[in-house]
């Protein structure tokens, strides 16, 4: 491990009881009560509202807008269009690192999609401003918009920094596909996804000169206040981002966007702090989506059910002024043993919206299209599903032969199917029926996603009471960072969870990375871990240094730190506590650093994965053909688990998107107006709790001390990529009808 961005866990340190323990979520209570406050919950005196017009076209220029009646309107303060806009600083044409997106921040009149920014109205209050939004009454000159395959553009896809999709070959496709017993291939297709986070994207902004506090929900807080303060040419540390709660976060939250900019333009613009909160439907344009993608995939089989070749081609759908394009079919580089893999990736152009990253992106949307073609090959190899992918079980990285950092696979798949009962599953579909006479049908599904390391920043003070404060800038949306963060602190600290106050989500505490990736826990975390680390080695300084210290002269025999006493190694009884430690060294408090950030030697050495292996069981109504979820139990193997209760609710929310994926999840968009028709929950379909069967979430074992010391994977995106394929298996199994088109739907089965 590289000693300058990481220490090893201190050896000094127990183990103690605070990580592995399934605490509850430290911030519950403040979220069910409404204590904790989101960006939008936020006034400030003096509080200006703005409301965005967003267009209703795809595709043209705004001709007109009424702009004189907007401002006529009680309470509207100025409407900010095109023609007055204050300038910026950055070129919103061009692409902002490190994500590299463009955005719409009112630069032209050109409209490039639906629900575009077109105009801001800020108002004294909410109503005025959506009423001056309303007297806009905008016309256009409308051009055809490109809403499809057979209208859009299509190019060789662009790496833009996110996922890479690019062409990838290992071996001799056309010798694999020819040297197969048997070819299967398929059409497969994903729908558009559009963020349906319970709080839409909002932010609340108040200049002081040139420094500018800024609420809003946020993924990736350093890297945000970076990018602002390049558009509004000011030094990042003028910026100051809260983001203490988030209402869901899945990756839209981590990517600039045009509304965001122009609430804190706004609130500049006119020197009074301003509120900007998209409306739902707003959510379906300017903040990023899953994109949709037309896949392409070739099986090579041979007498053994061994492949021979694997071709995965994927069309992601992009905007006509970005580049972000789904890496979809990455996912065949990850899974499954070939001698010959292709992978490519083509952009589609589309008068849309960009899309971006949306809770594992590329593997969600390539692993769903995968893993039908597998089951594909399986039945036409006459053999069980499991058993196939057993048979093409990758011991290295296809392709690569690189080994794994750790790949506790195996034994998912053994676990999953245990606790399933999936032995005896008949290999024929349609031949299985419950008491009520519906249709059963088990399938399964490989879940991977990798497990990244970012750099990430953290601090510990101890201080003279014996409790520590430890803080990282990192993000909380939802996955529990807020305890087991905490939890990892206050291990490395020796200290119990309950001295440990744990302080994140603002910009101006040390870089805690992005919240993204399945990434925040291991980098983060390891951060936090390796700072307090350094506080209990300036601890153990001090207390061996001291001839009245019961440790004087332990140094090089060791000590142990817990429950807010170092011990001496060779002798637990002689101990002293932290508070007397720093008294006797006269110092109010002890302050220690830490970073993270993966040793470059491991990962060019290693692939590194989280895996797990998804079952399902689908039951359908023969006369409705209305597929239910009726059992789905997940197996997972992701390194060290620091809370098993929050890590099993990370898998349950993954597995739950997996089913929204598979038979409900879709944005319709009118072909002729590509305005999108169910932009709203109604008729936007999640699933509900009615939707949700019986889930169970096994925590397979796994030690891996190569993807970082602390030796954690990732958990928050994994589980959505082997259930949704295992669903759409079931579904066949259960009808004998292989639908290929997501979501699955009642008259596909007709
Ligand atoms: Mo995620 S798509 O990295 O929030």
């Amino acid at each position: 491990m590289s000693p300058e961005t990481q220490t090893t866990f201190p050896r000094h340190v127990r183990h103690g009881s605070n990580s592995g323990q399934p605490v509850s979520r430290r911030d519950g209570r403040l979220k069910v009560t409404g204590a904790a406050t989101y960006a939008a919950d936020n006034h400030p005196e003096g509080l200006l509202h703005a409301v965005i017009a967003t267009s209703t076209i795809a595709r043209g220029r705004v001709r007109s807008l009424d702009v004189e009646a907007a401002k006529a309107h009680p309470g509207v303060v100025e409407v900010i269009t095109p023609a007055n806009r204050m300038p910026l600083h950055h070129d919103p044409n061009e692409k902002m690192p490190p994500f590299g997106f463009r955005v719409e921040v009112l630069q032209d009149d050109t409209v490039r999609y639906v629900n575009q920014p077109i105009a801001v109205v800020v108002a004294e209050t909410l109503e005025a401003a959506t009423e001056g939004v309303r007297l806009l009454a905008p016309r256009y000159e409308e051009e055809d918009a490109r809403t499809g395959l057979d209208n859009g553009l299509r190019h060789e896809a662009q790496s833009v920094g996110v996922g890479a999709p690019g062409t990838v070959s290992f071996g001799d496709l056309d010798a694999g596909l020819k040297g197969a017993a048997r070819v299967t291939e398929g059409d497969y297709s994903t729908p558009p996804q559009y963020h349906n986070a319970m709080e839409p994207h909002a932010v609340v902004a108040e200049w002081d000169g040139d420094t500018v506090t800024i609420d809003m929900p946020n993924q990736a807080l350093r890297m945000s206040a970076a990018s602002y303060a390049a558009y509004f040419g000011i030094p990042a540390e003028n910026v100051l981002i809260r983001s203490p709660f988030l209402g869901g976060g899945f990756g839209s939250k981590a990517i600039l966007n045009g509304p965001q900019i122009l609430g804190i333009l706004a609130a500049r613009q006119l020197g009074r702090p301003v509120k900007l909160v998209l409306t739902r439907a707003q959510m379906y344009g300017p903040v990023g989506h899953r994109g949709r993608t037309w896949q392409k995939l070739r099986l090579g089989t041979g007498d053994d059910g061994k492949l021979t070749a694997l071709h995965h081609h994927s069309i992601g759908a992009t905007s006509s002024f970005d580049d972000f394009v789904e890496p979809a079919a990455n996912a065949s580089l990850m899974l499954y043993e070939s001698p010959a893999i292709r992978v490519e990736h083509e952009g589609l152009r589309l008068d849309i919206g960009t899309p971006g990253p949306m809770r594992a992106p590329g593997e969600a949307s390539g692993s769903a299209s995968l893993e039908i073609a597998m089951d594909e090959a399986a039945e036409a190899c006459g053999m069980d599903p499991l058993a196939f992918r057993l048979a093409n079980y990758a011991e290295t990285q296809p392709g690569t032969g690189k080994p794994f950092s750790s790949k506790a696979l195996r034994e998912c798949y053994e676990q999953g199917a245990a606790a399933f009962g999936w032995a005896g599953r008949p290999l024929e579909a349609g031949t299985m029926r419950d008491e009520n006479g519906f249709l059963v049908g088990w399938g399964m599904g490989t879940a991977v996603f990798p497990c990244p390391q970012f750099p990430a920043e953290a601090r510990a003070t101890l201080r003279a009471d014996g409790t520590a404060l430890v803080e990282t800038g990192g993000a909380d949306m939802g996955q529990g960072a807020w305890t087991a963060l905490a939890q990892l602190a206050a291990e490395s600290l020796g200290l119990d969870l309950d001295k440990v106050e744990f302080h994140s989500g603002r910009s101006d505490l040390p870089d805690g990375g992005v919240a993204g990736g399945s990434g925040h826990t291991a980098s983060a975390g390891q951060a936090l871990s390796n700072a307090g680390g350094d506080v209990i080695a300036r601890l153990t300084e001090l207390a061996t240094g001291d001839p009245d210290s019961p440790l004087f002269g332990a140094g090089n025999i060791g000590v142990v730190a817990a429950e807010g006493r170092l011990h001496r190694r060779d002798d637990e009884t002689r101990s002293q506590s932290y508070a007397d430690i720093l008294a006797r060294a006269g110092q109010k408090e002890l302050v220690g650093t830490g970073k993270s950030g993966r040793d470059p030697a491991s990962a060019e050495a290693f692939a590194m994965h989280s895996h797990g292996a998804v079952f399902a069981e689908v039951k359908i109504d023969p006369n409705l053909m209305q597929v239910r979820v009726s059992r789905l139990v997940g197996a997972f193997a992701a390194g060290r688990i620091i809370n098993p209760k929050l890590v099993r609710s990370q898998y349950y929310g993954g597995m739950i998107w997996g089913i929204s994926f598979a038979l409900q999840e879709e944005a319709v968009a009118d072909r002729r107006t590509g305005r999108i028709m169910n932009a709203d929950l109604a008729e936007y379909h999640v699933p509900v709790n009615a939707d949700v069967p019986r889930m169970e979430a096994i925590l397979v074992p796994e030690e891996d001390p190569r993807v970082s010391p602390l030796g954690i994977k990732g958990v928050g995106e994994i589980g959505v990529t082997g259930t949704v394929g295992a669903i759409a298996n079931a579904v066949w199994h259960a009808t004998g009808i292989r639908v290929r088109n997501y979501p699955i739907r009642i008259e596909d089965l007709l």
